[in-house]
């Protein structure tokens, strides 16, 4: 983990924060009913909605709003032959120890996290192995046998589709160099200490850009993604003091630059994306092992060439617990009470607007109004209990506006909108209110 100062740490508390993602069904330990299964998470139903507006917006930055990039969904069981192309059945392992007295084991680089061994009498110190290679690919037999010929990988990047997928995407899509494919999807890699929630789990979400260049050109391009990229984070809400960029200071044998896109989590500065210029190795190894040619023509030059690649990779699930982080805050309000409140930009809110009666007798006119907002955002309905606690609860989720229909209602055709960050309140003509939440969800 990055060493990192004091003072550089964000003001929340992860345990609040995971408490909170349990308690309000955003993210829990999956298998929660036996006990849990390490390193894998479920998104309960406000979880699975913020993970799917922040997907969502990266395909319309990243896909839709260019003519230069397409989008593809590969799958999950990739053939064999792909991960030894990419180096990953040889060399994607972490070096681990095994304690012989309490069998835990542990990752050889982070032993100073081990803790005391709980099975050694009159000493605490754990009795390790010397490290070995431990491969982190997941793997599974496809077909009735169970034997070396049977055995299959699940993916463990998103990106290794990308590149078998390269001819038939770019012939079917009619696209020349440079252009992009770009994926979001599950990756599995068997971590030894999946850990910090979310952060390093074994079975996680990716959306990964590969972008196809000429080889002279990648410097270019890379300058370019790194921008559209720390763009994209700022859009998030990541400012200068929760986001910063480090470059790689050893790069891997073809690679020719690298950054870390880094956010402040409350265990310190940790990487949610990479940006990498990979040269031409994805594609000249692919065409090695495979034996097709991947290379293209330059229609106005004549020149044949293999293309070169820069990635992004953005890990869904970090910059998702980045958002939460970021958003999470408790204020201590004028009545003595303190407020949880999940402070998310409306882009990726879960829920955008609840609508709440002041009294149930007023159901019918405020479900009318819900059932008509519903056409447009995600719309709560909410009409049980006091309508303090209903807007604590709206503000706990992160919706940005609640709208409350009440005695008045009926007869001046006005509701009020309560704002969750300033908690101000204004009367809006139901005529309009539709209009009024349009342009205060986009600002
Ligand atoms: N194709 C390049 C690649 O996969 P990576 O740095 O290994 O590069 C990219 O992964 C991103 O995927 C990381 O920046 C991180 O956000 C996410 N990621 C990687 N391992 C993860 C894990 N065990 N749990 C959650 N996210 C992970």
């Amino acid at each position: 983990m990055a060493s990192e100062s004091a003072e550089a740490r964000s003001s929340v508390r992860m345990d609040e924060l995971v408490s909170l993602c349990a308690r309000r069904g955003f993210i829990f330990q999956s298998g929660e009913l036996y006990g849990g299964i390490n390193g894998f998470w479920d998104y309960g139903p406000l979880g699975v909605e913020l993970k799917n507006n922040l997907k969502a917006l990266w395909w319309q930055r990243v896909v839709r709003e260019r003519d230069d990039v397409e989008g593809i969904d590969s799958a999950i069981v990739t053939h064999p032959r792909t991960w030894e192309a990419s180096g990953h059945v040889q060399h994607f392992s972490d070096p681990m120890v095994d304690c012989r007295a309490c069998k835990k084991r542990f990752r050889a680089d982070q032993l100073a996290d081990a803790g005391p061994c709980p099975a050694r009498e009159g000493t605490s110190e754990h009795d390790f192995t010397p490290p070995r290679e431990f491969n982190l690919m997941l793997k599974t037999f496809v077909g009735a046998s169970e034997d070396a010929a049977a055995v299959a990988y699940l993916r463990a990047e998103t990106c290794g589709s990308i590149f078998t997928d390269f001819k038939r995407v770019r012939e079917a899509s009619r696209q020349k160099i440079p252009f992009g494919i770009a994926q979001i999807g599950k990756a599995f890699r068997n971590e030894i200490n999946p850990r910090n929630f979310t952060f390093r789990s074994r079975e996680f979400e990716q959306a990964e850009l590969e972008f196809f260049c000429h080889p002279k050109s990648t410097a270019e391009w890379f300058e370019h993604w790194k921008g559209e990229r720390i763009r994209f984070h700022r859009e998030l809400g990541f400012g200068e003091h929760q986001l910063r960029v480090i470059p790689h200071t050893t790069l891997a044998h073809y690679a020719n630059a690298a950054v870390d896109l880094e956010f402040l989590f409350p265990f310190g500065w940790q990487e949610i994306e990479g940006v990498h210029d990979r040269g031409t190795f994805d594609l000249s190894q692919h065409a090695q092992f495979s034996s097709k040619d991947l290379s293209v023509l330059d229609e106005e030059t004549r020149e044949r060439f293999v293309p070169a690649v820069v990635e992004t990779s953005m890990g869904v699930d970090r910059t998702a617990l980045a958002l939460l982080c970021n958003a999470y805050a408790e204020e201590k309000l004028e009545d003595g009470e303190t407020r949880t409140v999940l402070r998310l930009p409306a882009s990726v809110a879960p829920i955008k607007i609840a609508v709440l009666p002041l009294s149930k007798k007023l159901a019918e006119p405020a479900l009318r109004i819900a059932g008509e907002l519903r056409k447009s955002w995600n719309t709560f309905y909410d009409e049980a209990g006091n309508i303090g606690r209903r807007y604590r609860r709206q503000d706990e989720a992160g919706t940005p506006f609640c709208v409350t229909f009440d005695f008045e209602s009926e007869a001046d055709q006005q509701v009020t909108v309560r704002d969750r960050d300033s908690m101000t309140q204004q009367r809006v003509p139901l005529p309009g209110l539709a209009a009024h939440l349009r342009e205060r969800l986009a600002s």
